[in-house]
């Protein structure tokens, strides 16, 4: 949650405003994680800080900001530091007080943004308090800065990156940080633990190497205790050695810095980035980046450079083009994704697949105990949908789970388990702990996300980038189509050697190549979902009915509507319609049937003729050469028709379009829904 953007500019003369501008444009991109009220802080003049914060999307901030006019937007700057925070609420209520940057005093001596939770933060507050340490804001995050203006008191000589590091050692949870301080000026210093951070490196010349050494700070590992010695373990802290600090450029050259929760709003600027670990703590003194590390890996794997990656996103990827917003772009982009999806990895004419980042474990998996399919949300719901294609192409026992469910139940794992994280973003915290569970317990960890260097990628043994592009919409719809994909591409690598299988391989695969222009063909759809839309848009309640292959199609569709239109629905396994949900219905309950020619087709109907009999009128989801099913609404959404297992990415996504279409007329913000982000990164 929440997204954090700071610039630096080392010689490269830049106004104020066009620092602001750049530091808004970052929250922008950023906005999707976290919207409720957002931040920045800049230099006022040589020796302050200036915060500017308010409550409300980065579009209130922008507004406060070009309306003030006591800023002197033409002041140029050779070297500065701006820090900049846009917020999704923990702690305390979205207010100016509580949004980011946080401070450490009145004179704003030290500021800092943060994404994440601190668990400890009340115990610092309680030994700051006895300090004669005042709050001024509800949130956790204010423990941070103050905690280091009181180091800095007690230990002045003190480095900022020495007083970050020291600092960071005493914080549990969750955490990205950046900050800067009017002490050091043109310095800036980021750690993270938990929460997502990457830096961004733009010179005017070529980068000398792609590697970054990385400087231990500390020779043990045993975390100081600020709080409960009262001063600083000092002691303990190695002075890093100056001249193993490495520049990547020419020294004394024109070099611009970014640092952001992700890629999408470092990519206009520079395609060369660092993925901070959690541990790492990136300083920058006099335009060098050097990165220290305060704990070493358990197992004695430490690195001992930091690779500076190159970006393949394009600009264009995370612009919304000519639509009205991400989501409804996103949504339309779906046959280009899968094919993304699939890209290099099928070859239809001789039909195999390769996935080439679960090659070389495929035979370890193959002697498995159990799969274990663990997401939440969306992701979770792509794990349903191929729950039984899994099962039977494997032939394995497949378990599946929501991540926060799991997590609370202490579930068993073994060695010989292997288990799959399904997460669009890759730092989802439920999932990304019980990643963490299952690693501890020695199963074999496969990660599929959309998010090239999340934390999920990188903790994973193997794993399958599913490719769908940047989803910035916080309703996630191309990457659950991408997601159900990549798990029956999946299934259909277990099952190559099987010859009794190649029959319903070589259908399923064949499935596959005709889905992009299939998806095209419900696209078409949308302006009759929209008709549709305008008689539902005002119902309180929708009920969506669906049972095998599409119990999935129907939770994920009323999770979409849920989350964008804020009106009840409900997603109804068919088969439990007479256990309970069936009092929900009369001649007044909006109801939306799925009914596939498939397998449990008779059932679906026997489901469809129980809501009738109490005078609902369902609108149908159904096959288009099913001439039989279509006589029994004249509200029909006709579909083509696919193998089995697939059917399910076709029928979803007239769902996403009606959660689409009644959200804008209900003028929902489509892609910011209220209370969410679109990387939930609290458990
Ligand atoms: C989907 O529309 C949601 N916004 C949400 O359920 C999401 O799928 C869930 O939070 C999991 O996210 P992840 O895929 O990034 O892990």
């Amino acid at each position: 949650m929440c997204g954090i953007f700071a610039y630096l500019n080392y010689l490269e003369p830049k106004s104020r405003r066009e620092i602001l501008e750049l530091l808004i444009k970052g929250l922008q991109r950023l906005e999707y994680r976290g919207y409720d009220s957002s931040g920045v802080a800049f230099d006022q003049n040589e020796s302050n800080i200036e915060i500017i914060r308010c409550k409300g999307k980065v579009q209130a901030l922008a507004d406060t900001i070009w309306n003030r006019d006591d800023i002197d937007l033409d002041h140029q700057y050779q070297i500065h530091v701006g820090i900049a925070h846009t917020r999704w609420a923990t702690h305390g209520a979205p207010s100016d007080l509580n949004s980011h940057p946080q401070r450490s005093d009145d004179n704003n001596e030290f500021v800092v943004v943060h994404n994440g939770i601190l668990t400890n933060y009340k115990d610092i507050k309680k030994f700051l308090e006895k300090k004669n340490y005042t709050f001024e804001s509800e949130t956790d995050t204010e423990v941070i800065v103050k905690l280091i203006k009181h180091l800095h008191e007690t230990h002045p000589k003190m480095k900022f990156r020495e007083l970050v590091e020291q600092v960071s050692q005493q914080l549990e949870g969750a955490f990205a940080i950046v900050l800067k301080s009017k002490h050091f000026p043109g310095e800036c210093v980021a750690t993270r633990r938990g929460s997502p951070l990457l830096v961004g490196i733009k010179t005017k010349t070529n980068l000398v190497s792609d590697h970054i050494p990385i400087i231990y700070s500390n020779k043990d590992t045993h975390r100081s205790n600020l709080m409960k010695t009262n001063s600083l373990v000092g002691a303990k802290l190695a002075r890093s050695n100056s001249t193993t600090e490495f520049v990547p450029y020419d020294e004394g050259k024109v070099v611009e810095y970014l640092f952001a929760s992700d890629a999408s709003a470092i990519i206009e600027h520079t395609n060369r980035v660092i993925f901070l670990e959690d541990y790492d703590v990136a300083s920058i003194e006099d335009g060098r980046l050097t990165i220290h590390r305060i704990k070493r890996n358990l197992d004695g794997g430490d690195s001992l450079t930091r690779e500076i990656m190159t970006l393949k996103m394009e600009i264009q990827q995370i612009m919304k083009g000519n639509y009205s917003s991400f989501m409804q772009k996103e949504i339309f982009e779906q046959p280009e994704s899968v094919i993304n999806t699939m890209r290099g990895r099928i070859n239809f004419d001789n039909e195999t697949i390769v996935l080439g980042g679960i090659k070389e474990f495929i035979p370890e998996i193959k002697r498995c105990r159990r799969l274990l399919l663990i997401g939440c949300g969306t992701s979770y719901h792509s794990i349903i949908a191929t729950r039984q294609i899994l099962e039977e192409l494997t032939e394995l026992p497949v378990m599946i789970e929501l991540a926060s469910d799991f997590l609370d139940r202490n579930t068993p794992i073994f060695r010989d388990d292997v288990c799959f994280f399904v997460s669009q973003s890759g730092e989802t915290a439920d999932t990304l702990m019980a990643l963490r569970y299952c690693k501890q317990r020695s199963a074999l960890i496969v990660g599929i996300t959309n998010t090239v260097g999340s934390s999920i990628c990188r903790e994973s043994h193997c794993g399958v980038h599913i490719n769908a592009g940047p989803e910035i919409g916080v309703a996630s719809t191309k990457a659950y189509t991408s997601q159900v994909i990549s798990l029956v591409m999946f299934a259909l690598v277990m099952s190559e050697d099987r010859i009794s299988m190649r029959p319903r391989r070589s259908e399923i695969i064949q499935g596959l190549k005709k889905l992009p222009e299939q998806i095209k063909q419900v696209l078409n759809l949308d302006q009759q979902v929209l008709e549709m839309s305008k008689e539902l848009y005002q119902q309180k309640s929708l009920l969506l009915m669906g049972r095998g292959w599409n119990y999935s199609t129907v939770l994920e569709g009323a999770l979409k509507i849920k989350e964008l239109t804020y009106m009840h629905s409900e997603g109804i396994l068919a088969g439990e319609l007479k256990h309970g949900p069936l009092a929900l219905i009369d001649d007044r309950m909006p109801v939306l049937t799925v009914v596939t020619r498939d397998s449990v087709y008779p059932k679906c109907m026997n489901a469809l003729q129980q809501v009738m009999a109490r005078g609902a009128h369902p609108i149908l989801i159904a096959e288009e050469d099913d001439l039989e099913t279509q006589k029994y609404s004249k509200r029909v959404l006709l579909i083509p028709h696919t193998v089995d297992c697939l059917q399910g990415i076709l029928s979803v996504i007239p769902m996403q379009l009606l959660s689409y279409h009644i959200a804008v007329l209900k003028k929902c913000d489509v892609d910011c829904p209220r209370n969410l982000a679109k990387s939930v990164t609290v458990e």
